[in-house]
């Protein structure tokens, strides 16, 4: 919980709007996000980094409603994109596509071409291949592609394996140990302009030291770089600071800049950064309501209309999110399975939860404002949820649910 979530008399809020109004109104499963602690996240990165020139390119990937990238560019945001169906988006939300970077280890011709008619501000680009096949589809339309290498500065981000990006046995970015003579290669090539370096190491990581190890490195090959002839404009230092699920203790956004902010002093290159889940993270609940509660002989299970479907991060990385009801209520207290209903034992939201609660009650799954709505998928023909966005006491949709209908609607028979 916190200041944009709280309980006014056992009844949970949004902001100044009762959820389970919004339950109500909406259905079940239902996403719900605060505008307040979407613009409060912005300003305070804006707030932190405003010392020196810099750039807050919201990694999309974390939430990609386009009334939230609305929010985002209307506070002044760029957006860091891994396809050109995120380009799409973010044009479509309002976005500056002079704003964007676009990474990713396997942009296809087309996402490339697209980008550079749309002129974007950089192509992180995370191979030799890349290099060549970008340069060639530049030179095919006559233009110039502006890019960053994406080293891999070979740092233990110290976070779940699943999304830990910065060691040598990933799949991202180039060997710190190669992307001298890369840089090189790329300085002489004729439809590329080198205009930074981007390093992005991991995501929810809760210290900051692997921030400024990762960052010591992009300098020191800077230098090197400026030594020999290539002088680069802005450090792009990914995204990845942590938020508090359970009982994590991440640094603030305020700690995390001033610690970038002290490895930087005394440079002049233009700062950017790729936050995604601590802009939208904690300002997102899911809300689902209980189907049955069903008394096992080992366990109870509370069986809710949420899944894996609507917020796979439980069933994919075991990711803890805390589950709080919309109503308090003075039942007695049990452990409970929380789980869906999608034929598979991973398809849970919480194991062992002490909650009080009965049948048709409702529940909201706390911190899924990133990583939830964007990983959704429609297995077991599950239409995906509705979103909601609160703003004040007013509860906008900002995303119908889906229907069954457009499920199948692009599927043939065969005659
Ligand atoms: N930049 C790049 C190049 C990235 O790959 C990512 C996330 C970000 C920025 C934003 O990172 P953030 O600030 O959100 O940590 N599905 C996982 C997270 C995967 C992150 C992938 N890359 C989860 O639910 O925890």
């Amino acid at each position: 919980m916190n200041e944009y979530f709280h309980y006014q008399q056992d009844r949970l809020y949004a902001e100044n709007a009762a959820l389970d109004d919004i339950a109500q109104r909406f259905g079940t499963p239902c996403y719900v996000y605060s505008h307040a602690a979407l613009t409060d996240g912005y300003r305070q990165f804006a707030e932190a980094f405003k010392s020196r020139e810099h750039l807050i390119c919201y990694a999309v990937k974390a939430n990609s409603n386009i009334a939230i990238l609305n929010l985002f560019a209307r506070l002044g945001a760029g957006f860091d994109i891994v396809s050109g169906g995120e380009l799409q988006r973010v044009l479509a939300a309002g976005g500056a596509a002079n704003k964007v970077v676009f990474s990713g280890v396997g942009k296809s011709e087309a996402e490339m071409r697209q980008a550079l008619e749309a002129e974007i501000l950089c192509f992180n680009v995370e191979s030799p291949s890349e290099l060549d096949r970008l340069n060639a589809v530049a030179g095919s339309m006559g233009k110039v592609a502006a890019i960053s290498l994406r080293v891999n500065p070979d740092v233990d981000a110290k976070t779940h394996p699943y999304i830990s990006t910065g060691l040598k046995q990933n799949k991202f970015g180039v060997a710190y140990t190669e992307a001298f003579e890369l840089y090189r290669k790329a300085a002489a090539m004729p439809h590329l302009r080198v205009t930074g370096m981007d390093c992005h190491i991991g995501s929810q990581l809760t210290e900051v030291s692997p921030f400024i190890a990762a960052a010591e490195k992009v300098l020191a090959l800077t230098d090197r770089l400026a030594a020999a002839g290539i002088v680069l404009e802005h450090l792009d230092l990914g995204g990845g600071l942590g938020i508090r699920y359970d009982d994590e203790t991440p640094p603030s956004i305020a700690e995390y800049a001033q610690a970038l902010l002290g490895v930087l002093q005394g440079r002049s290159e233009k700062i950017i950064v790729e936050p995604g889940r601590v802009l939208v993270g904690n300002a997102g609940v899911l809300l689902t309501r209980i189907e049955y509660l069903k008394h096992g002989e080992e366990k109870n299970f509370a069986i809710v209309d949420a899944a894996m479907n609507d917020l796979m991060r439980p069933a994919l990385y075991d990711a803890y999110h805390a589950i709080l009801p919309l109503q308090k209520r003075g039942l007695e207290k049990q452990f409970y399975e929380v789980v869906g209903p999608i034929c598979e034992t991973g398809d849970f939201i919480g194991h062992g939860r002490e909650m009080a609660v009965d049948k048709g009650d409702a529940l909201a799954v706390m911190s899924a404002g990133a990583y939830g709505m964007s990983m959704s998928s429609n297995y077991n023909t599950r239409p995906r949820a509705a979103e909601v966005m609160v703003d004040g006491a007013v509860a906008h949709l900002i995303r119908e649910r889906e229907t069954v209908r457009q499920l199948y609607a692009a599927e043939k028979i065969v005659a």
